[in-house]
């Protein structure tokens, strides 16, 4: 009875910390969202300004940095608020081919997309359909394909191959030719706000754990300093469907945990 009584009052307090953490999310988040207001009509107004006066060379430089600095504070803050208040999870059959094309394309015409860059992908079939959070994986993909190019400031190739894995899985793979990872910053990959590139907010790997747990999946990271990382995320093919019959070993669980990883 001793031992039924503890179990309550632990229960309770999971309870109690929950609530109180989605409180203090919510509240966070509202906040966040009122901060992009005043720093949208900041950035408008110096970019008026800009048009207007012609500055002599110096004040142009810090022009540009209010500017490149506004536009941080508020990828943060979108960060921030996609990390706090991630929205109703709708997963719908998808064709990652497609998906995965198509965020190709946008990365290629994006200012992360470096000359001395290359993007291969690698798929397994014409179609490979699973279903999925279509923003989510987007966001997914977005966060992991930017970091390796990140990754790569003297250029080098990014490879993405999706292939089956295993029974009702199917597993996307990120490989660079990066910087890689020593220890210490593969420990803290997962981890939020612990950032080791110096225009970002450390929520990007933070948001890909959590996505990928939404859907059921797992990822995993090994990276080898100075010769590259590869991120490998394993999504079932059907939300839910994934678990073998049984309940899953100890060891499926402690691959979901964030700190798990290896070096190649
Ligand atoms: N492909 C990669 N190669 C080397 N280091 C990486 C790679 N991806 C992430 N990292 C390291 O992990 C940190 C956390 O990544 P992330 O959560 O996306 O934060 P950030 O906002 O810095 O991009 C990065 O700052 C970087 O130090
Ligand atoms: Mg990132």
């Amino acid at each position: 009875i001793f031992q039924d009584l503890t179990e309550i009052v632990a229960l309770e307090r999971e309870v109690r910390l929950k609530e109180r953490m989605a409180a203090l999310g919510e509240m966070a988040a509202g906040m966040a969202h009122e901060l992009r207001n005043p720093l949208a009509s900041i950035v408008g107004s110096v970019q008026v300004l800009g048009g207007d006066v012609r500055l002599p060379g110096e004040h142009e430089d810090l022009m540009e940095i209010i500017l490149r600095e506004s536009q941080r504070l508020d990828q943060a803050i979108r960060d921030f608020l996609v990390f706090a208040r991630p929205g109703p999870f709708s997963a719908e059959r998808t064709d990652l081919v497609r998906l995965i094309n198509d965020s190709v394309r946008i990365l290629r015409n994006s200012r992360e997309f470096r000359p001395g860059h290359q993007l291969v992908t690698r798929f397994s079939a014409p179609e490979v359909h699973c279903e999925i959070d279509v923003n989510r994986a987007k966001q997914v993909f977005w966060n992991l394909a930017t970091n390796a190019l990140k990754a790569m400031p003297g250029g080098g190739t990014l490879t993405i191959r999706v292939e089956p894995s295993g029974q009702g899985q199917v597993l996307i793979v990120f490989a660079d030719e990066g910087i890689g990872m020593n220890e210490q910053q593969l420990d803290r990959y997962f981890q939020p706000f612990q950032g080791g590139f110096n225009d970002g907010t450390g929520l990007g790997a933070a948001i890909v754990y959590r996505i990928v747990q939404e859907h059921k999946g797992r990822v995993h990271v090994r990276s080898a300093e100075g010769h590259g990382t590869e991120v490998s995320v394993t999504l079932p093919v059907v939300v839910g469907s994934a678990a073998p019959a049984g309940s899953p070993s100890r060891q499926t669980r402690a691959e979901n945990r964030p700190l798990q990883t290896a070096r190649s």
